[in-house]
C-alpha cells in the first residue's frame, strides 16, 4: 500500500516540484545520487574504481516532453562517454529510452539511441538500456534488438515481476543480447506483473538459472543476499567463469554486500546516477524500503 502510494507519487509533477526544491530531500537523496554534474559523477567513479568496482553511469531523466530535451539527454551521454574515454574510467552507461524521446515517437528515440550506441562502441563501453514501466517493454526490446545488430555491445534490463519475462529472456538469449535481471521497480497491475514479494523473488530465482546458463553476459542486479548466493552456485554448476558475468548494485545500497562480493573475487558494477532530474529515481528508492522513507521524514521533521 505504502509502496504503491510512493510509486504513484513518483509521477506527480506537483510533488516533484515540492520535493526537488527541498534541501532536506536533496540531502537524503544524495545517498543514492552522485551529484548534479558530470564532475560529481567522475569523482564517484574514481572512488568506486579505486575499490575494485566498475560503474554503470546513469544521466538522470525520463519521459522527456520535447525534442530538444531528448537531444539534450543524448548529448549528456555523449559527454559522459567522452569523459570515460579521456580519463580512462572503468565505466559504461545506462540509458532510459523515454529520456531519449520514446514518448514523442520511436524514430526520435531510435535516432538518439543510435548516436549513443555508436559512441559507446568507439569507446568500448556497453550501452545498457534500463527497463521502464510495462507499457514500454515491446518498444524497448525491439529497439535494443535493432541497436544490437549494428553496435554489438548493447544490453537491456528485464524485470522478474512481469509475467512475460521468461519468454523475453529466451528471445534475448537467442539474439546474444546481454541481460541485466532485476526484480522490477514500477507499479504494475496483476494482469501484467506478480504482486507478492515472495512470488517475485521465486520468479527471479527461476529466471536466474536460465540467465546464468544461456545469456551472452549475465548481469545479476540485486541486493538480495540469497539471490547473490544462488548466482554463485549456479555459475559453478553451469561452469561459468567469473569473467563472463557480473553482479550489479545501486550506488548507496548495501555497500557491505558490494564490498564482500568484490573481496570474494567476483565482478561488481555499481549503478551511479547523476543529474538534476532525480525525483522519480529517488521516489522508487524510497518505495523499495520503508526505512528510507522514515529516514527522509525524520530528517524533514528535524529541520
Ligand atoms: P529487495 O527489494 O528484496 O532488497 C534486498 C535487500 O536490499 C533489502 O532487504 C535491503 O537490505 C536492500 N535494499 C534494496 N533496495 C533498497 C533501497 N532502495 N534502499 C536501501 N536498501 C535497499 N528496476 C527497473 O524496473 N528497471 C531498471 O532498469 C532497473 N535497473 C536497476 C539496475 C541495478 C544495477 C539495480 C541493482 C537495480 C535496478 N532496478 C531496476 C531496481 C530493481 O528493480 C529493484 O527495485 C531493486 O534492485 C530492489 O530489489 P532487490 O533485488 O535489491 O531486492
Amino acid at each position: 500500500m505504502l509502496k504503491a502510494t510512493l510509486l504513484k507519487a513518483a509521477a506527480s509533477s506537483t510533488l516533484k516540484r515540492q520535493v526537488t526544491n527541498n534541501p532536506v530531500a536533496w540531502r537524503v537523496a544524495r545517498r543514492f545520487i552522485a551529484g548534479d554534474r558530470l564532475d560529481d559523477a567522475e569523482r564517484t567513479i574514481r572512488e568506486l574504481n579505486g575499490a575494485g568496482m566498475s560503474v554503470a553511469l546513469d544521466h538522470l531523466g525520463e519521459n522527456t516532453e520535447s525534442q530538444s530535451q531528448a537531444r539534450g539527454a543524448s548529448a549528456a551521454y555523449l559527454a559522459a562517454l567522452d569523459r570515460i574515454q579521456d580519463e580512462g574510467l572503468d565505466a559504461n552507461i545506462s540509458v532510459k529510452l523515454t529520456a531519449l524521446g520514446l514518448d514523442l515517437g520511436r524514430d526520435l528515440a531510435a535516432e538518439e539511441a543510435a548516436k549513443v550506441a555508436a559512441r559507446g562502441k568507439e569507446v568500448g563501453a556497453m550501452v545498457g538500456v534500463d527497463m521502464e514501466s510495462a507499457a514500454y517493454v515491446d518498444r524497448t526490446l525491439d529497439l535494443v534488438a535493432s541497436l544490437e545488430e549494428s553496435y554489438d555491445d548493447v544490453g537491456v534490463c528485464l524485470q522478474a515481476y512481469l509475467h512475460r519475462t521468461p519468454a523475453d529472456l529466451e528471445r534475448l538469449n537467442g539474439l546474444g543480447v546481454p541481460v541485466r535481471l532485476v526484480k522490477g521497480a514500477y507499479r504494475e497491475p496483476p494482469e501484467v506483473a506478480l504482486q507478492r514479494k515472495a512470488d517475485v523473488d521465486a520468479a527471479y530465482a527461476r529466471l536466474l538459472d536460465v540467465l546464468v546458463r544461456d545469456n551472452a553476459y549475465p548481469m545479476v542486479a540485486t541486493h538480495d543476499q540469497r539471490l547473490v548466493a544462488l548466482t554463485k552456485s549456479l555459475a559453478a554448476r553451469h561452469g561459468r567463469d567469473r569473467s563472463t558475468f557480473e553482479f550489479q548494485m545501486l550506488h548507496g545500497v548495501r555497500r557491505d554486500l558490494q564490498a564482500q562480493v568484490v573481496a570474494e573475487g567476483y565482478r561488481l558494477r555499481v549503478y551511479v546516477p547523476y543529474g538534476d532530474q532525480w525525483y522519480p529515481y529517488f521516489m522508487r528508492r524510497l518505495a523499495e524500503r520503508p526505512a528510507n522513507l522514515y529516514f527522509f521524514l525524520s530528517n524533514l521533521a528535524k529541520r
